[in-house]
């Protein structure tokens, strides 16, 4: 944090200046369910998007990237527009998000940088909160957290166009520490399930396979509109009232309904029902486990959700998939899968943190040789589970 404050001041100068984390989140179990209105888990980690600023009465907003080189620069009352692929777009929304609901006209100049890779671990709702937590702070907005996972995943959604779930907001702001953050996604109701007080000691691995990518331009939004096709068609050989296929969601789809119909829909809408019917259960039997301290239980459970992910909602790489193999097969891994969507970014697992050398060592000695592609920016952290979003003094 020191850094960026230096580098603010060397910048932009200023003298009141404040700060927020903004952690990156992982979703150990409930994959590719949250757009349908399923119930998710998702914690977040103890590496961040860190946000250095101070207030602009002139109503500017300045921001230099510290991992990107060129500089954001407007005028609250003046946003310019959504420019596939750059990375300012996330301020921009985030402006415009507040904008429908209050005055904004104070900005802010600001330094902002991330600590791990880009892809799979939401780093880009990890910046649209940080940016709106600055925005609502030097305008002096309060909104409940709650809201803030609202307005943060409209930038995504209604900005620039992913027709993602609520998954990756809800864990980045209202996770914390040691908890798994469970939310339903069809009602906004979430909870904070403890850890048993006797649960062995864990940390995640976060293996980045290379490839950052961003979603928009993978085959997630695909992937949404089968599983709004399987429930439609679902409704439909149920007889039950069929909905507009735009508001159609397997949540709506009671698992009953689902057995007693899924040999009739066809091949790719019956495997995506199938992975979201498996998902919530995994869900279900997974908070059980991690409130027991069962982490072997948690961990066979995301091995499953791993394998679902790949065989029934076919989304994955070949990267992604032999780190996803490898650490299954690895001493010390109780689990493994994809952190995120699974076409990009990284895997994760749940570990015994006894084993982390052995780990990286076989990861070392797997990854890089069969994808040289990727052998210099491949990485292997460890991390621990940590707050959501929060404001820090500096
Ligand atoms: C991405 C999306 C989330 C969620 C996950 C898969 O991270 O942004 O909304 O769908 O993929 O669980």
């Amino acid at each position: 944090m020191q850094d960026l404050k230096d580098r603010l001041i060397e910048k932009y100068g200023g003298e009141d200046i404040r700060a927020v984390v903004s952690p990156l989140r992982i979703c150990p179990l409930g994959a590719h369910v949250d757009h349908q209105g399923g119930i998710v888990t998702g914690v977040a980690l103890d590496s961040s998007v860190n946000l250095v600023y101070t207030p602009n009465e002139d109503g500017y907003i300045r921001i230099q990237s510290m991992d990107f080189p060129d500089e954001e620069y407007f005028h609250v009352d003046n946003i310019p527009d959504m420019v596939p692929g750059a990375w300012g777009n996330y301020i921009r929304g985030a402006v415009l998000s507040l904008k429908r609901d209050f005055v904004i006209k104070t900005g802010f100049s600001a330094i902002i940088s991330g600590k791990l890779p880009i892809g799979g671990l939401s780093s880009s709702a990890a910046v649209t909160t940080a940016y709106l937590m600055a925005i609502c702070d030097v305008n002096g907005i309060e909104v409940e957290k709650m809201d803030l996972v609202h307005y943060s995943h409209w930038v995504e959604t209604d900005y620039i166009g992913l027709k993602n779930g609520i998954l990756d907001q809800a864990a980045n702001i209202l996770s914390e520490k040691d908890k798994l953050m469970v939310m339903d996604c069809s009602t906004d109701e979430y909870k904070l399930v403890d850890k048993a007080e006797d649960t062995p000691e864990f940390e995640f691995v976060v293996v980045y396979s290379g490839i950052s990518t961003a979603l928009i331009g993978t085959d997630y939004n695909n992937r949404v509109d089968e599983c709004k096709v399987a429930s439609w068609l679902l409704h439909e050989v149920s007889e039950n009232k069929v909905p507009n296929l735009k508001e159609a969601k397997l949540r709506n789809i009671s698992p009953e309904v689902f057995l007693n119909h899924q040999e009739e829909l066809p091949g790719r809408f019956r495997k995506r029902a199938t992975h979201f019917f498996t998902e919530q259960e995994r869900v279900k039997k997974g908070i059980d486990a991690w409130s027991r301290g069962d982490l072997v239980a948690f961990g066979q459970l995301m091995n499953e959700s791993g394998e679902s992910s790949v065989y029934q909602y076919e989304c994955g790489c070949p990267e992604l998939i032999t780190i996803y193999e490898t650490l299954k097969s690895t001493e010390g891994v109780y689990g493994a899968r994809f952190s995120g969507a699974g076409y990009r970014g990284c895997c994760i697992g749940l570990i015994d943190p006894k084993y982390k050398e052995s780990i990286r060592a076989k990861m070392d000695a797997v990854y890089p040789v069969k994808h040289p592609q990727y052998k210099d920016v491949y990485d292997v952290h460890f991390c621990k589970v940590e707050d959501g979003a929060r404001y820090v003094k500096i």
